[in-house]
């Protein structure tokens, strides 16, 4: 299994479990199929609803001797209505109590986007924090801070521009160690993976199957499927593998960390198995082939108008 390596010697298994829209009921049976079957690095966030059941897994495998504390790799993100410096570290370890552990391998902050205090998904402007009275800088302090307690051993942040992240680290000495955001041969990041390895922070794919399973892709049934792509498709075929496992394995070649979220035991196992996929030059061409700057998840969500979140990804 490849690893992304940290100063400290820290290694993050490249392949995770990822939980979003891993419904409740199912979400530990996965958490537990998964580490039995050789994963390591479980992808969460407070926000998914979901982390209470995940640490009931964590603590099953632990008690069971499936798997060390310490050979497991843990994330989990700080939702945006804990940005403000006083609600940092107890969202922080409220999700420690949730998921049942000590400390956490990397806690992110899981938007550039603060709503109010209480606010669990914002309906209109009002719900939001303007970016002066949460400054990104205050919220990122108090990560630090949390590191420095022992509450998590790496901190980073998610759903970050590379405009974002250069403001942020021309504010601190310590800058991200992670940035986490969507990533797929449809939306190749190709500029930020390259600032980003100039500044030292690795990166985390997360929609890599193109996250069909999310609500809004209820709504656009038009909306281009990843899985089914006809080049993806020949790939697996030629390899005798599947779409999934292609995109998995062109990831990892890329030397990013990759989040597949499934709650089925077969494709749990088929996603850990993509590393036995070999894709050669040819495929890595057409599947470069293939980059249309297309985003799943829109951030759309945060556009009310006039609050000053408009532009999230900074493209416009
Ligand atoms: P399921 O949980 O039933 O396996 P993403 O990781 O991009 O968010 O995508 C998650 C979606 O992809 C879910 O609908 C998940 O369904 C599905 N999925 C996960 N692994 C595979 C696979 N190997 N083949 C096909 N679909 C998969």
């Amino acid at each position: 299994m490849k690893h992304l390596n940290f100063k400290n010697g820290d290694k993050m298994p490249a392949i995770g479990l990822g939980t979003w829209k891993s419904d409740k009921g199912e979400v530990g049976k996965a958490v537990k199929t998964a580490i039995e079957n050789g994963y390591r690095h479980i992808d969460c966030a407070a926000t998914y609803g979901n982390e209470a059941e995940v640490g009931e897994a964590l603590a099953e495998v632990l008690k069971e001797g499936i798997v060390k504390r310490e050979d497991l790799w843990i994330t989990s993100k700080l939702w945006n209505n804990a940005h403000k410096s006083e609600d940092v570290i107890p969202a922080l370890k409220q999700t420690l109590k949730d998921l049942q552990l000590d400390y956490l391998d990397l806690y992110l902050i899981h938007w550039p986007v603060a709503f109010k205090p209480g606010v669990a998904f914002p309906e209109n402007d009002e719900d939001y924090l303007s970016l002066e009275e949460a400054p990104i800088i205050e919220t990122w302090n108090k990560m630090l801070e949390a590191k420095k307690e022992g509450l998590t051993r790496h901190v980073g942040v998610s759903n970050f521009s590379a405009t974002k992240l250069k403001d942020l680290l021309s504010k601190t000495e310590n800058g991200p160690e992670v940035n986490q955001v969507e990533l797929h041969p449809y939306l190749q990041q190709n500029s930020l993976i390259e600032f980003c390895s100039k500044n030292e922070i690795h990166l985390t794919a997360y929609s890599p199957l193109g996250s069909g399973d999310r609500v809004d892709a209820m709504k656009a049934p038009d909306e281009p499927s990843l899985l089914e792509n006809k080049v993806i498709k020949k790939i697996a075929k030629k390899h005798g593998a599947s779409p999934a496992q292609v995109i998995i394995n062109w990831d990892t070649l890329r030397g990013t960390a990759v989040i597949p979220k499934s709650t089925n035991e077969g494709r749990i196992v088929e996603n850990l198995e993509s590393t036995g996929v070999k894709l050669d030059e040819e495929d890595l061409k057409q599947i470069a082939d293939l980059d249309e700057h297309f985003r799943y998840v829109t951030g759309e969500f945060f556009v009310t108008k006039g609050n000053s979140y408009e532009d999230i990804y900074d493209e416009k």
